[in-house]
């Protein structure tokens, strides 16, 4: 059989997930695994996580489990996809330290990633980086590499780190040989999505997003407040409907022909806002109707969830233990082989 490319990619488990992560990169995931051309690894990065959490471990450690089932939901399948936890392999921490010796202090710093990350997190690190939150581009090129990660799908904000990476495995195979794999960035054509308010990007901290675990009423509610043209007053006032935040969310998930007859009804004035709402609410609600189907059946079933991870971890380990090996031969630590 032909060796199948192996992907990794991951999340911190710091929230639920909402459908601008499911139309930003987990459907792309899900695609992936099934054209079968794959050998697919997810990490749920809870050691990453804490990096910028360190003072909540309880919020990480509980969204473990929701990430995971978030996954579950959207038609990730733990025989096809290998979904594994980070903190259990020991592996990915050895590694870390061995590639903190290719990599300077300066390089970090200048990492965009890195940097836009530390202006929104001014709350957590008040003006000084810890080494840990500096150096988790190094962890995350041992996340990659630990499973000879080929191709990593990830949005153009974390393109820096797989260069970064890329920069590790080529010291490291000047100076100790041909050992590492390469990564190579696939971006995801990601629609990024805008949040309920018009904000540029939908996120928890914002309160602008719709999870995929949200209820039918959560939908409702949320929809209602979304933000529309500011200028409609008067039901039969001609509406803009780019500006309109309903519309918007209208071209994400109805038909097209449907979304032309909103456009011209709304720009004649023949639309209400609030009928239009109530529309585009339904019909998220339906696109969810199976995540949510299949999430009620792991709700049922948390042993099963649990088992998941356990078998994942277990199935990563062997790849990292393998991976291990010949890094220690190849830096001359293989002492008693
Ligand atoms: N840093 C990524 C994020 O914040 C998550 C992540 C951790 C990751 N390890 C990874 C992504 C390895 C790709 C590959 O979204």
């Amino acid at each position: 059989m032909e060796k199948k490319i192996r992907i990794l990619t991951g999340d911190r488990p710091t929230g639920k997930l909402h459908i601008g992560h499911y139309l930003g990169s987990l459907k792309n995931r899900v695609d992936l695994q099934n054209s079968g051309k794959y050998d697919q690894y997810i990490e749920i990065a809870d050691v990453q996580a804490l990096t910028d959490n360190f003072e909540n471990p309880e919020k990480v450690r509980n969204n473990v489990r929701e990430v995971v089932k978030d996954y579950l939901s959207i038609g990730i399948d733990p025989n096809k996809t290998t979904i594994f936890l980070q903190s259990m392999i020991p592996e990915i921490a050895e590694l870390t330290v061995f590639y903190s010796n290719l990599v300077t202090i300066s390089r970090l710093e200048r990492n965009p990633t890195v940097k836009s990350e530390l202006a929104q997190k001014k709350d957590v690190f008040k003006g000084s980086i810890t080494y840990g939150f500096l150096g988790y581009p190094v962890s995350q090129a041992a996340d990659i590499t630990c499973f000879e990660g080929e191709i990593v799908p990830v949005g153009d904000d974390q393109e820096p780190m797989i260069e970064q990476c890329r920069e590790i495995v080529r010291k490291f195979n000047s100076i100790y040989g041909e050992t590492l794999v390469e990564p190579k960035t696939y971006l995801s054509k990601a629609t990024r999505v805008k949040g309920l308010d018009g904000n540029d990007k939908m996120g928890k901290s914002l309160g602008n997003a719709i999870y995929l675990s949200d209820t039918p009423d959560d939908i409702r509610k949320k929809v209602m407040q979304a933000v529309t043209d500011p200028g409609r007053i008067k039901k039969d006032d001609p509406g803009n409907p780019d500006i309109c935040m309903v519309y918007y969310y209208h071209k994400l998930f109805t038909n097209e022909e449907k979304v032309k007859e909103i456009n011209s009804e709304c720009k004649e004035g023949k639309r209400g806002c609030v009928s239009c709402k109530k529309e585009l609410a339904e019909t998220i609600i339906e696109y969810l109707k199976p995540f949510r189907e299949k999430r009620a059946y792991y709700d049922e079933h948390p042993e099963e969830i649990d088992k998941i991870i356990k078998e994942g971890t277990e199935r990563a380990r062997i790849v990292a233990r393998e991976t291990m090996k010949k890094v220690k031969k190849a830096m001359k630590l293989d002492y008693f082989e």
